[in-house]
């Protein structure tokens, strides 16, 4: 495995090979990332995996201060799953690079955008920063931020950009948690109660009535049990919209607080 830190020579493979696949990550390296590398070491020659805490989307100063980070360990998991290359740039590397105007889906000022302001906004100017500098045939995005692989679908798609995305499943602990760099600061307990919670939505998928989630009383059990949340939405994930009744493309979407930190899934 190659490290590189310099965007110029990671875009200059591009002259030699062509069957790239891209996986764009902030680090901390978990089981989630580590499905979406194999998916794409198995369709593809090449895989470049990206590294990089990207401030633009982060809202909030001190969750970007106290990002994880892990890169020995990173380096290892990459070097033991046989990645080709390892992209780790730093600010300049990424940004320096001018880029024409593109255009942005409707969507990144929906649901998430409500409670993280920019944070998609953000999300697309680091992806077309890396797309610019790794112009992979196909990009590895995880379902577990399905409004993200959305949004970065979408962005894509209207300004025909030439990488298609592969959604990966999103990968869970043996509770049903969501694995996540920001778990490191769940306490036992805080998994215990987000097990019970997996749990519930997977009821409530099971057990809607009239065609219908029962949302409401989803928000009632989390007021019950003292447990704060942003949202918790009946997605018709087509059309990205909120909707009433149930459907084949219907997902619920939550995001919610243990111990201070936030967590979303979709169900
Ligand atoms: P990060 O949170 O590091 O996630 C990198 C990729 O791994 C994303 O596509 C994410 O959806 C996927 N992923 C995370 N947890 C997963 C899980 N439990 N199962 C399956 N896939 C999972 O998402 C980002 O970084 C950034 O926003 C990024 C796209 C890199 C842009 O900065």
């Amino acid at each position: 495995m190659k490290i590189i830190k310099k965007s110029k020579e990671i875009h200059d493979l591009f002259k030699s090979f062509n069957n790239i696949g891209f996986v764009p990550t902030m680090g901390y390296l978990h089981k989630g990332h580590v499905s979406l590398i194999k998916q794409s070491l198995k369709e593809n020659k090449n895989t470049i995996v990206s590294i990089f805490v990207n401030p633009k989307q982060f809202n909030n100063k001190k969750d970007l201060k106290k990002y994880p980070k892990s890169q020995n360990s990173d380096i290892k998991i990459c070097k033991q799953l046989g990645v080709n290359y390892l992209f780790i740039p730093n600010y300049n590397e990424v940004y320096k690079w001018k880029t024409k105007k593109y255009k942005y889906p409707k969507i990144v000022n929906f649901m998430e955008h409500q409670f993280r302001k920019g944070h998609f906004k953000g999300v697309l100017m680091v992806i077309e920063k890396l797309l610019n500098i790794i112009p992979a045939k196909k990009i590895y995005l995880g379902e577990k931020d399905y409004q993200q692989l959305t949004i970065i679908k979408d962005f894509i798609k209207i300004n025909k950009i030439k990488s298609s995305v592969v959604a990966c499943k999103t990968v869970r602990d043996r509770g049903g948690l969501a694995l996540s760099s920001r778990n490191k600061f769940l306490k036992t307990i805080n998994k215990n109660t987000a097990a019970r919670v997996y749990k519930l939505i997977k009821e409530y998928k099971k057990n809607y009535k009239n065609k219908r989630f029962e949302i409401n009383n989803l928000m009632k059990w989390f007021e019950k049990n003292k447990l704060k949340f942003d949202y918790i939405e009946n997605i018709n994930i087509k059309k990205f919209k909120r909707e009433g009744k149930v459907t084949k493309n219907s997902r619920i979407f939550i995001a919610y607080y243990l111990n201070n930190i936030r967590l979303i899934d979709n169900i």
